[in-house]
């Protein structure tokens, strides 16, 4: 989510919260128009205060049994924290709400990074990549006795192990005397691997011998907030079970790709009427996101979600039979779903569209090869 708030001097301190909700199962079983008001009042409570804090979004749906939904917050104040809190408990939602993990915390500088890089690190800026990693953490008390430059000794060789792994960012927040534990740490990066190997590899390091706790830990996949309540709450479209029934002996008329030889059954998506010139719409299926366009007449249908770091391709800006996604800049082909340029490298889902009658039907087509095409200026 965009905010206002990003660019604050070096020095100016942050507070934090990860608030990580669950929602009971019984709101699943309410009528999908309920549920559906639902999340709308979710979305605009959250985004009311786009101007105020920065929050960053994250499902953990798939991640953890106990835990469906990520808030991480940013603000200069700690009572626009609780104004955002009361703002979701207003919603018709909270009642199927509980938080059963919330970390506050505050930035500071590092007592072991000197410099500017100590000093940038009282201002928080998230990289939006496709994952988070986040856990509380306390050191032994032992710790804090030990010499400072016995410490920094150890928090050096901390600090080495990191700059190994480049692709994965530390945000180091502290608690002290505002929450149980004395850190959150979160950690931003597109490859889990990476950060898997430098945790493991963290551990043989010496200070690893002071860490008295660092769970829960939780893995948190970015999503725009709408998904992020889609994906606990399931989605209904009534229209996406009618099959489509090419006439006899024809073709499917109108199809702006073709009809494939190869693929899934074609399924009604939308209405012709739904997606406007130059727009786009954004459908349900099976679970999937789905992004319908209309450049000029021609429509074409790709996964929703950047294969880079899940930015919403539906907000991207469409470009002839291109979208370009506008969290990082990759350029898809819309007819095959490959990147032309990245950062993304690997293709999206690309469907075969078939307008029929006012309709429009989708036919997923085979995966495309993962190298990235020829870049297109
Ligand atoms: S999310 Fe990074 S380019 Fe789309």
């Amino acid at each position: 989510m965009p905010s206002a708030k990003e660019d604050r001097p070096a020095g100016h301190r942050q507070i934090v919260r990860f608030s990580f909700y669950r929602v009971d199962s019984a709101w699943r079983a309410l009528p999908p128009e309920e549920r559906d008001s639902h999340k709308h009042q979710f979305c605009r409570a959250v985004e009311s205060f786009g101007e105020r804090l920065q929050v960053r979004i994250y499902s953990l749906v798939g991640t953890r049994g106990d835990a469906d939904l990520l808030l991480w917050q940013i603000a200069d104040r700690l009572d626009d924290l609780q104004s955002l809190a009361t703002a979701v408990m207003k919603t018709e939602m909270a009642p199927y709400l509980s938080l059963p993990y919330s970390y506050l915390a505050m930035t500071r500088r590092s007592v072991y990074v000197s410099g500017e890089e100590g000093r940038a690190r009282t201002v928080l800026h998230p990289t939006k990549s496709a994952y988070l990693f986040v856990y509380p953490f306390v050191k032994t008390r032992d710790w804090y006795q030990l010499p400072l430059d016995e410490r920094q000794a150890m928090m050096d060789q901390h600090i080495a192990i990191g700059r190994k792994y480049p692709s994965v960012k530390l945000n180091t927040t502290y608690s002290f005397g505002l929450d149980d534990q004395e850190f959150v740490v979160s950690f931003e990066t597109d490859e889990p691997a990476d950060f898997l190997d430098l945790v493991m590899e963290l551990r043989e390091a010496r200070s690893s011998l002071f860490t008295l706790r660092d769970t829960p830990a939780f893995t948190c996949i970015a999503m725009p907030l709408r998904e992020a309540l889609d994906a606990i709450g399931g989605v209904e479209q009534p229209l996406q079970t009618e099959r489509y029934e090419a006439p006899s002996g024809a073709s499917p008329g109108g199809a702006s790709n073709g009809r494939p030889s190869t693929g899934s059954e074609p399924f009604l998506a939308a209405h012709v009427a739904d997606v406007p010139e130059g727009g786009c719409a954004l459908v349900y299926h099976e679970g999937e996101q789905i992004a319908i366009f209309n450049s000029g007449g021609r429509f074409f249908a790709v996964g929703n979600r950047c294969s880079h770091a899940n930015g919403p391709l539906a907000d991207g800006k469409l470009e002839g039979s291109t979208v370009v996604c506008s969290y990082h800049g990759s350029r898809f082909d819309l007819a095959t779903g490959v990147p032309l340029s990245g950062p993304a490298s690997r293709p999206l889902a690309a469907f075969n569209v078939i307008p029929e009658d006012g309709r429009i039907y989708l036919q997923r087509r085979a995966p495309q090869a993962a190298a990235r095409g020829p870049a297109t200026g």
